[in-house]
């Protein structure tokens, strides 16, 4: 990749509306949305069921004979993961709590980064995580880095958490956030960073459309034909 590409990346630590706001965003652009979050959900999912714990090497052995799978559908992406449709399970708190574990193994990043790529290499997508714009996709058109508060982070999650009905305390969220954050950014390789050449939209006390539309004037902006 030694030109631009025709991809949006955002970036962020959890919580900043990531997700929500990039799925949008492909939307409203016509582009495809790649959420890498999910395939790293989808693998500590399979961790767990394999009882592999968090052991280096088991963990990277995983990760190279994993088939996962980003579904497109109307009502949204669908996670697969060895023929287990894993969408609703890849949000639960057990695998929130493990997944910052799996994402830190060397061996598990380099075939999920690979993957990324080649999902990506058709252009015309936008695509979420913690290093899309320093690892994944470097020569990005676009590179968005989404923060928010820490406090307002935990709230949004608890409150789509409440609404799904999952019971949890606030409090607890907040600090598993914090904890996910810390791992995520201290990590060796690839951990969360901003990428030098990323626009910073700090989200806090911001609406989700507005959200929406300083992302699509920053795509603008790069690209000029949106
Ligand atoms: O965005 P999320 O909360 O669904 O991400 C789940 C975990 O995966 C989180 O701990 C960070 C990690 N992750 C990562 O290390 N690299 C990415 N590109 C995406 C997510």
């Amino acid at each position: 990749m030694t030109e631009a590409l025709k991809a949006v990346a955002i970036d962020g630590p959890a919580g900043a509306g990531k997700s929500t706001v990039a799925r949008e965003v492909a939307r409203r652009l016509n582009y495809l949305y790649i959420d890498t979050g999910a395939m790293y959900r989808a693998l500590a999912w399979w961790a767990l069921r394999q009882d592999v714990g968090c052991e280096p090497v088991a963990l990277t052995a995983l990760a190279e004979a994993a088939e996962i799978r980003l579904v497109a559908t109307d009502e949204g992406t669908r996670v697969w993961i060895h023929g287990h449709d894993v969408t609703e399970a890849i949000r639960s708190p057990e695998v929130s709590q493990h997944v910052s574990q799996v994402a830190a193994v060397a061996g598990v990043r380099a075939p999920m980064v690979r993957l990324q790529q080649q999902m990506a290499a058709q252009g015309c997508v936008v695509m979420d995580g913690r290093d899309i714009g320093t690892r994944v996709l470097p020569m990005a058109q676009v590179k968005i880095f989404l923060t928010a508060s820490i406090e307002e982070r935990a709230l949004r999650r608890y409150r789509e958490l409440c609404a799904r009905g999952v019971p949890v305390e606030l409090a607890a969220l907040q600090q598993e956030i914090e904890a996910r954050d810390q791992a995520d950014s201290s990590r060796a390789t690839d951990p969360l960073r901003q990428a030098d050449d990323a626009v910073v939209i700090d989200t806090t006390g911001m609406g989700l459309e507005q959200v929406i539309e300083a992302v699509l004037a920053t795509v603008r902006r790069k690209v000029g034909d949106h």
